[in-house]
């Protein structure tokens, strides 16, 4: 197959913002405790965060992190994890069949992220409770001083506050198995409610309304439309979820770029049918808050072996180990984000260590990369400037039940000193693609880099028998001509051209 991209600076998508390599952190089996956090490992902090750790996600370069979760915020009292430590309530975690020690809250995650350098996009609990708490967690972490809570807040030992600017309001309330789920009209009447309160405290914060949790659920669309005629005024963001799994079909799984590009098209159709509504100078863009390649299917099985006694601390949840086959996808996902740079404000791939992450721990032992580590960890260093919208022509795949899709899809961005970059993948399961790139609309000089990552075994993982076997590997084929750069992509690839 032959792929021919024509790239050109006149041709724009939108900046690329920083916000779009976010993170996220839920309290959900071994990602905070014996995660992040592991006093007792060697390289622990003197909070007990694993040094080892932190250097793999300031490598993974992480911008904001939406925490506490997840389905866990829908039953998180967040007084819990403030004040002394040992007095800290252990509480029952409904959404993960956990208990909760409470070790970890909000201050002691806030050291964390200080460590990594990313900042906090908190989620406030709309399911078990509403707008007074919300308000109340706001007051306490982000007013200066003289109230009750902020004096709490000093005296937990934080004087400054902690200025929290991105909050969600609430997280999947249109999913059943949400605790407080509720349907479209009170989940927007409470969103709006609570936005309007908080905005009473501090008017410049940036909200996010709960979208859909993917685009299989029955409410897909018409839940954005209802939330946001009630919440359009008060908020600044929609939400999406979207998880993607191999299962028994690889050419779907391939094409799972498609999927999320209809995703975001139906979402901001459905914003802009509420800005026209309301007759509204303002916009509505996505905070594509929760996105990743996770096995459901695996999950539902676990699920199913919990006894009603069954409590346990940390225990080892949707621990997905990741393939290279998992990871050309999550470099492809990465590509549709950019390609909609102008509409998605803000991502959060979900999650960052040992819960379906990019990052694993063991124990008082290692801590490693997975295979999707490297997409994401390159596209955050190379993706710059901004994003260019791709002229393609080519050859076509099967891409399952997305029908024919163009066997290479791709992304790409320069900056204002004519640094590009071009994302590819190849989607073809057995045949390399040859792509030609015309950069003859682009002022990007210098030299040609590729480096990506591909395998004769698709299914090649980094475990803890072998933390390295998968890696960025360099594509020796690339070479530029004047104006044209030739590539060959071998089969079921992700590859990152840098240029200059
Ligand atoms: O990321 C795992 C879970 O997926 C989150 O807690 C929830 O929001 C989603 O269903």
């Amino acid at each position: 197959p032959r792929t021919h991209l024509v790239l050109d600076a006149a041709f724009t998508v939108g900046p690329v913002r920083r916000r779009l390599f976010g993170g996220f952190v839920e309290h959900l089996g071994r990602h905070v405790y014996d995660g992040i956090h592991e006093p007792a490992h060697e390289t622990a902090d003197e909070h007990g965060f694993r040094k080892d750790v932190v250097e793999l996600v300031k490598e993974l370069g992480v911008s904001a992190i939406r925490y506490p979760g997840g389905n866990f915020v829908s039953g998180y009292k967040w007084e819990d994890g403030v004040g002394p430590v040992e007095q800290r309530p252990k509480r029952l975690d409904l959404a993960w069949h956990s208990t909760e020690t409470n070790e970890v809250g909000l201050h002691e995650f806030q050291h964390w992220l200080d460590q990594v350098g990313s900042e906090l996009m908190l989620a406030v609990n709309l399911g078990t409770r509403g707008t007074a708490e919300a308000i109340e967690l706001l007051e306490y972490a982000n007013i200066n001083a003289g109230t009750a809570l902020s004096e709490y807040r000093k005296s937990n030992g934080r004087q400054e506050p902690f200025a929290i600017k991105m909050w969600c309001l609430g997280n999947e309330m249109d999913g059943p198995w949400q605790l407080g789920h509720k349907n479209a009209e009170d989940y927007g009447k409470l969103a709006a409610m609570t936005a309007k309160a908080m905005r009473q405290i501090q008017p410049d914060l940036e909200l996010v309304a709960c979208g859909s949790s993917g685009a299989s659920m029955p409410t897909f669309g018409e839940w954005e439309r209802t939330v946001l005629e009630h919440t359009y005024d008060d908020v600044d963001y929609i939400s999406a979820h979207a998880y993607y799994e191999e299962g028994d079909d690889l050419p779907s799984f391939l094409a799972a770029g498609v999927n999320m590009d209809h995703f975001i098209k139906t979402v901001t159709t459905a914003a802009d049918h509420v800005q026209a509504q309301k007759k509204s100078d303002k916009r509505i863009d996505i905070s594509f808050d929760e996105w990743n390649v996770w096995s459901i299917t695996k999950w539902n099985e676990q699920q199913k072996t919990f006894g009603p006694q069954d409590w346990p601390v940390a225990p080892r949840l949707l621990e997905d180990v990741y393939t290279v086959a998992d990871a050309v996808v999550v470099g492809g996902l990465l590509i549709s984000l950019l390609r909609h740079a102008d509409r998605v404000a803000s991502a959060s791939l979900a999650q960052l260590v040992n819960v379906i992450g990019p990052i694993m721990t063991e124990p008082g032992g290692p801590a490693w990369r997975q295979t999707t580590f490297f997409p994401f960890s390159l596209t955050s260093r190379l993706a710059n400037g901004t994003s260019l919208q791709v002229k393609a022509s080519g050859d076509t795949v099967d891409g399952g039940k997305y029908g024919e899709v163009p066997v290479v899809d791709s992304a790409a961005t320069v900056t204002e000193d004519g640094k590009a970059a071009v994302f590819l993948i190849n989607r073809h399961p057995s045949e390399s693609t040859t792509v030609t790139i015309d950069l003859a609309g682009l002022a990007a000089s210098g030299d040609v880099r590729a480096e990506g990552i591909w395998d004769d075994d698709i299914h090649a993982v980094n475990d803890l028998s072998s933390t390295e076997r998968v890696g960025l590997r360099t594509n020796e084929t690339v070479s530029r001509d004047g104006d044209t750069i030739t590539i060959e992509l071998p089969p079921v690839s992700w590859t990152a051209v840098s240029i200059g």
